[in-house]
């Protein structure tokens, strides 16, 4: 199997960053997410390097919702990245890593007054997601005395190749005000009074292997980028959101690259700038492609059964990553301890969660395999932990984060008392 640079095999055992799966199992215990805090950061410089090439004024937002452990996010600020945030918990997340406000995208479809006034206070950009919104958010700007510089969310109306339930800019979809109403949306912002329109932004998926939807995706951006300016709207960015997809089947996915994404999507994003005779920044919000593949899930296996078919019991199921059971995702796997054995077995590597979805991969070539055995789930890094739950009273595992040939916890592990900690008892019940 095809393996990313900072995966290798040595003495049978699967290593990241030159660190022994098997022997960091043993050290932190399982289950463990692992993440290369190098991989993320080479990671995100290929996409500044590759935007950077075809037109200077570029800014990288995060998606934190991707990956939000906050050395992970600390380890993107100090490169200069921003962040799309999609909540005040995101929101405090990447302040709290050291991002500006100025970097920062306060995203989302459903907003609580709290998230605006919050939203108001920091002085972050808002995409707003509707004239509803819009106005909330007017007054609460008013009532702080401030002036909240906005961005409308567009949906484009695009069909794009991935799952149906991560497809954002669907004519159907949630998100966004429909391309159509934009300009009669940035009409009311500018006659709001503590509203100023400074940026358009949408996002039409994720996990989308192929860049021409991105490039379909910036035409309509800049067509409406010149609408706006005629209007007088000062355009100050173009945010054409994230979605570059990874290749989770490792040998026969395309996987397309940051310089794949920037040659075909730039030159469209420049030539309707220059129609519009402005210069605004161009910002884009990966998440997946950024951090993906930087991350090993460890999972011990508990035992096995031989029924219908073969299944490895390993102690890691969908409370840890949802990502098989809720899209049908696929992840490679590799047992660790046994990572060049011929593949002679196939295995069905299922969780310990009481549900007959709580697969994580299904009929998988493996070497023989038995209780005690260590498997990596691998590209675990992008809507992993950031999706887990105490499922079952299952309290979440550590995280670790290697850098150079440094080891580091980033996450302790949730304990018992961790599952109780929050639930109070009702005074009736004293
Ligand atoms: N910006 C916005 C406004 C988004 O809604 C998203 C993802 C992103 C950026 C980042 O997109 P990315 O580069 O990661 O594709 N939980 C699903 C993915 C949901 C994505 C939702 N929005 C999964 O595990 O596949």
């Amino acid at each position: 199997m095809k393996l990313p640079p900072h995966l290798s095999i040595k003495n049978s055992h699967l290593h990241i960053d030159g660190q022994d799966c098997v022997a960091l199992a043993q050290r932190y215990g399982t289950p463990l997410y692992v993440t290369s805090e190098d991989r993320v950061c080479e990671q995100f410089m290929s996409y500044q390097k590759a935007l950077s090439r075809y037109y200077p004024k570029v800014s990288i937002l995060f998606a934190a919702k991707a990956n939000g452990n906050l050395a992970v996010i600390r380890a993107l600020a100090r490169l200069g990245a921003g962040a799309d945030v999609f909540s005040s918990g995101e929101l405090h997340l990447a302040l709290e890593a050291g991002m500006p406000a100025e970097k920062l995208l306060f995203n989302g479809s459903s907003k609580t007054p709290e998230d605006l006034k919050i939203a108001v206070e920091t002085g972050v950009k808002v995409s707003v997601d509707s004239q509803d919104e819009l106005h909330q958010l007017d007054t609460a700007a008013k009532k702080a005395g401030k002036t909240a510089k906005i961005a409308f969310r567009v949906n484009p109306a695009l069909e794009v190749p991935t799952h149906p339930k991560i497809a954002t800019g669907l004519a159907t979809s949630k998100f966004g005000i429909p391309h159509k109403e934009i300009p009669a949306a940035y009409r009311e912002a500018m006659a709001c009074n503590n509203i100023q329109p400074v940026g358009i932004h949408c996002h039409i998926g994720s996990q989308i292997l192929d860049v021409e939807p991105f490039a379909r995706a910036a035409e309509v951006m800049v067509r409406l980028a010149k609408e706006l300016t005629d209007m007088g709207v000062r355009l100050e960015f173009i945010d054409l959101g994230g979605g570059l997809g990874i290749p989770y089947h490792h040998d026969t996915d395309p996987a397309p690259t940051p310089e794949d994404y920037a040659a075909k999507v730039v030159p469209v994003f420049k030539a309707g700038i220059e129609a519009c005779g402005i210069t605004p920044e161009l910002w884009v919000e990966p998440g997946r492609s950024l951090v993906a593949d930087s991350t090993v899930l460890l999972t011990r296996v508990n035992s096995t059964k031989s029924a219908h078919k073969k299944f490895a019991n390993v102690d890691a199921g969908f409370n840890l990553l949802i990502r098989p059971a809720m899209y049908d995702a696929y992840h490679e796997v590799i047992v660790a301890n046994k990572a060049d054995v011929p593949l002679t077995a196939e295995y069905t590597v299922t969780g310990p969660i009481c549900e007959t979805g709580d697969i994580l991969a299904a009929d998988r070539r493996l070497p023989p395999v038995v209780a005690g055995d260590t498997i990596a789930v691998l590209d675990a890094g992008a809507y992993g932990f950031a999706m887990s739950s105490q499922y079952n009273c299952r309290p979440r595992c550590p995280e670790v984060l290697i850098h150079g040939t440094q080891v580091s916890l980033m996450r302790r592990g949730e304990n018992l008392g961790d599952i109780t900690a929050a639930m109070q008892r009702p005074s009736w019940q004293r």
